[in-house]
């Protein structure tokens, strides 16, 4: 790592450059504002140390001169040396940003370990942006694929949820039209991104084990509640909880949530103090809402709560002009993916999928798609490689049935193991990918495989 010495007194720029010399750094000396800035252009240093009176110019101009230098790209932290005399100034300093200051005299020691700290607080931020922006390129609003007006509105409508203020947000629309899609791209285009994302499935599980899921649980407050356990609105503080299936959670759980989001704060099971948090909670939902209202299902001031914004995610078959464009986007993604030279699709293959209903919605299209980039034998996908249909309920009649069930009977959860380790073979471990072959949520494979030990680890992101 390289650092850069700013100082006009000799003896300084000599013991600090023996000093983080042996340390094991490599270091440049300047004893002005000019050169300072000189041997900033000439070799980009990791970090500056920086005197805050120089004979040519003063530190909090040259400090402000580096940050201009480095805008946008990684930061290189500025530690300020100050004399008594300009220890305002050296506040100052802090103010625009430096990483921190050491008044002289001061100790090698801790100037070696603040300097130590300086490197390791920037390396550990430029991880994280790094990060973020991956996680921003995987899943910002630009995944979504689609030109429609519909579609048109709900990008619009994401980007400016993300950057409002709104605590709630709900999102409804039927199986496969792109929910969890339009939640994280929410959360990725907002400045929660570095915080983060945690989703779970009101279906997949049983009243305490959600509500423990949710709020955490102090130690003994259930049967199973061995040690204290944190948790999602714990753990997505600052970030984003994604409720997905809203419309199943139970009415008692639906009053705990919504008393939560009123005051940004809960207890968790068992526990007596408020824990507040900080959260955006979007709540997604293929359910008749009003209709579970009225039947007594879903609770109406929980509706009113979360219809604040709602932004509606439209079916595929209301917007059919998309179908050519998500096509061409599932054929880039499957061919790369399965290194197949699949390029195109032949228009009688394109009019066939443009005319079907898709009950199943993108979903199923990826699906359709993701088979005939892998079967089809020609780099054009033709129309007898395109299966559709394969995913509709089938019709109850003999022939029909998935699956004869042997006389002897079965044990249920003997084939659902089956099944999920069948696709998780199948897809190479790829969880996403194994719950969409059984056409699950990523996080009810997840729950199963907790359920049925396949999981090693526990973790949330
Ligand atoms: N507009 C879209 N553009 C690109 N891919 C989409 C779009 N909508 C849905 N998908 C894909 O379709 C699949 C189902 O979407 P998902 O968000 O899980 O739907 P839902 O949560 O509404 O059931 C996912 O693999 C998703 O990436
Ligand atoms: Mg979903």
């Amino acid at each position: 790592m390289n650092i850069l010495v700013v100082d006009d007194e000799k003896l300084i720029r000599w013991s600090l450059r023996e000093r983080l010399t042996k340390e094991g750094f490599t270091v440049a000396e300047a004893e002005d504002g000019k050169s300072a800035l000189s041997a900033f252009h000439q070799e980009p240093p990791d970090l500056v140390l920086l005197d805050m009176k120089l004979p040519d110019s003063d530190g909090l101009s040259i400090l402000r001169a580096i940050q201009k230098e480095t805008q946008g790209g990684p930061e290189v932290p500025v530690i300020i040396i100050t004399a008594y005399s300009t220890v305002d100034t050296a506040v100052e300093a802090m103010k625009l940003g430096a990483f921190d200051y050491v008044a002289k005299p001061f100790n090698m020691d801790e100037l070696a370990l603040t300097v130590r700290r300086a490197l390791d607080t920037s390396t550990l931020r430029r991880e994280v942006r790094a990060h973020v922006s991956e996680r921003q390129a995987s899943f910002g609003v630009h995944n979504l694929v689609g030109k429609t007006k519909a579609m048109k509105e709900v990008v619009d409508l994401v980007k400016k949820v993300s950057q409002s203020g709104a605590s709630t947000v709900l999102i409804r629309g039927e199986s496969g039209t792109g929910k969890d899609l339009i939640a994280k791209a929410i959360h990725y285009e907002s400045n929660r991104a570095d915080k983060p994302f945690m989703n779970i499935t009101c279906t997949a599980l049983q009243d305490t084990l959600l509500e423990s899921e949710l709020f955490g649980h102090e130690r003994g407050s259930f049967t199973d509640a061995k040690v204290q356990k944190k948790g999602l609105f714990e753990l997505a503080n600052g970030g984003t909880i994604f409720l997905d299936e809203i419309g199943d959670m139970s009415p008692s759980l639906q009053a705990k949530l919504l008393r939560s989001l009123e005051e940004k704060a809960f207890k968790r099971i068992g526990g007596t103090v408020d824990i507040k948090v900080d959260l955006r909670v979007i709540a997604a939902t293929n359910r008749d809402l009003e209709k579970l209202i009225q039947e007594g299902k879903f609770r109406e001031d929980l509706y009113y709560r979360l219809n604040i914004i709602t932004i509606i995610s439209p079916p595929l078959r209301g917007r059919r002009e998309d179908v050519p464009m998500l096509v061409t986007h599932f054929i880039r993604k499957f061919a790369t993916e399965f290194k197949r030279d699949v390029r195109d699709i032949a228009k009688e293959a394109l009019d066939k999928l443009q005319s079907y209903d898709w009950p199943g919605n993108v979903r199923e299209l990826k699906n359709v798609i993701e088979r005939a980039v892998l079967l089809g034998s020609t780099p054009v996908i033709q129309g007898e490689d395109i299966a559709l249909g394969r995913t509709a309920p089938p019709v109850p009649g003999q022939e029909d049935r998935l699956l004869r069930l042997p006389p002897r009977g079965l044990v249920f959860e003997d084939l659902e193991r089956d099944l999920v380790v069948q696709s998780l073979e199948r897809t190479a471990g790829n969880q996403t990918k194994a719950a969409e072959l059984l056409g699950l949520t990523r996080d009810q494979i997840r729950y199963r495989m907790e359920k049925f030990g396949l999981l090693k680890t526990e973790t949330h992101a």
